[in-house]
């Protein structure tokens, strides 16, 4: 059998801009296809993307970069955290936190979220403001710093380690890429091992403090467990709902009908983000190693190969979804991938939900006609899809505040 090939390049500017019409062809061509530059299976399709997600003998297998020496600041993080590793290992890291992002929990946090958002909007100038920069960036990270206990002072720390280190995600880093990524990993554990000594000596109603009670627990949670935990979820806690707002606003924005009606109806904004995840996923790629040989769609994955999940092509097959390329607000069934599935599902999901429902509901009672006033910006990847800047102002008449 021939193996079927294709020669994407993932960081072609034009392909980073709008990736779903090549996707479409390669899908059309086959749904599991051997990507010779980065030597790994590529599925186009749903069922394949849904079949490398949840085969347990493809694994979060992390392989540590090299040189050891000079990559272990980066290494460390991610080899001791839930994501990259499987059970039973997983089970024990997942766990602990588990309970934390559990619908139940993270709607008590309601009130919370929506106080932030309305501060966050009521310091914007409504004549010109920026969706990203001014909302969908801070709102994030202010929630997920608060849950883990990140004072206040230091919150502007974060993004740009997270930044920093989530950019070596992308296909082939570069030099400089890489050395901020190492220095802001190092910078970042030193920071978190002094809010680690801090909680253990004071502990308070933070995750940080949970985590390292659960270091004497059954659980037995090493120091650099507690660290990289907490890295995982300060970076997964905004990153992505970072960019599926801007990239949801920015789809929305698009089509003043569109933003009208999540405006008029507010019932329809749950639906519209999954909708949103569907149309323009944040998060477009994820892999994993093979055990054993698999076979994925009509292709064999032989064991240490690897098969990548490509999640903004499987949420535009059309075999799945009527009209793909299309938003539908309140598209039902919507069984998108934008949060994964399987074993490695988002723990943060309920927390991602209600943030931005929240985020929009408060977004549109106070601007209820907001217009985009300028090109938004994308971000240069791929695989961790946003935008830097999406430049914004409100169509009078705005509504007062309260
Ligand atoms: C819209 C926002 C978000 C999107 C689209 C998203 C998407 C995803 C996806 C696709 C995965 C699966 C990765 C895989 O299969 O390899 C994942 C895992 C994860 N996400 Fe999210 N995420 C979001 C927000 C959050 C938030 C707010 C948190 C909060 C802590 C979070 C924490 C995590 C964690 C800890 C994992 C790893 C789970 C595991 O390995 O068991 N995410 N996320």
């Amino acid at each position: 059998m021939t193996v079927p090939g294709c020669g994407l390049d993932l960081a072609e500017p034009a392909f980073v801009a709008n990736p779903y019409p090549a996707l479409a062809e390669l899908r059309a061509r086959a749904p599991v296809q051997w990507h010779e530059a980065s030597r790994r299976w590529l599925t186009f399709s749903h069922g394949a993307a849904d079949e490398v997600l949840r085969h347990r003998r493809l694994g979060r297998l992390w392989a540590d970069r090299t040189p050891l020496d000079r990559f272990e600041p980066f290494n460390v993080l991610h080899r001791h955290q839930m994501m990259e590793n499987e059970p039973p290992e997983h089970g024990r890291l997942r766990r602990l936190v588990a309970a934390a992002f559990s619908r139940g929990h993270v709607e008590r946090l309601r009130p919370r979220v929506a106080a932030l958002a309305d501060g966050l909007l009521g310091r914007v100038d409504p004549a010109g403001f920026d969706l990203v920069v001014d909302y969908a960036e801070p709102l994030p990270v202010a929630v997920i710093a608060e849950l883990l206990g990140v004072p206040e002072v230091d919150r502007p720390l974060l993004r740009p380690w997270s930044q920093a280190i989530v950019a070596m995600y992308e296909a082939s880093p570069s030099e400089p890429t890489t050395v901020q990524a190492i220095a802001a990993s190092r910078d970042f554990a030193t920071y978190v091992r002094g809010l680690v000594l801090e909680r253990r000596a004071v502990p308070g109603p933070d995750l940080i403090s949970d985590l390292v009670a659960a270091q004497d627990g059954p659980a037995r949670l090493s120091e650099d467990e507690v660290v990289a935990s907490a890295i995982l979820l300060l970076n997964a806690g905004h990153e992505a709902s970072v960019n599926a707002f801007g990239n949801g606003a920015v789809a929305v924005l698009g089509q003043p009908a569109l933003a009208a009606s999540m405006a008029a109806r507010p019932d329809l904004v749950p639906g519209a983000i999954e909708e949103l995840l569907r149309f323009d996923a944040p998060l477009q790629l994820f892999e994993r190693t093979a055990m054993a040989d698999v076979v994925i769609g009509d292709v064999t994955v032989r064991a240490g190969e690897r098969a990548v999940a490509l999640l903004g092509a499987a949420n535009r097959d059309p075999t799945v979804f009527e009209r793909p390329d299309q938003l539908v607000l309140d598209r039902d069934p919507n069984p998108h991938l934008g949060f994964g599935v399987g074993l490695h599902f988002c723990l943060g999901a309920p927390l991602a939900r209600m943030e931005l429902a929240i985020a929009w509901q408060v977004l549109l009672d106070r601007f209820p006609r907001l217009a985009l006033t300028a090109e938004p910006v994308r971000r240069p990847g791929f695989v961790l899809r946003g935008y830097a800047s999406v430049p914004v102002a409100s169509v009078r008449p705005e509504r007062a505040p309260g």
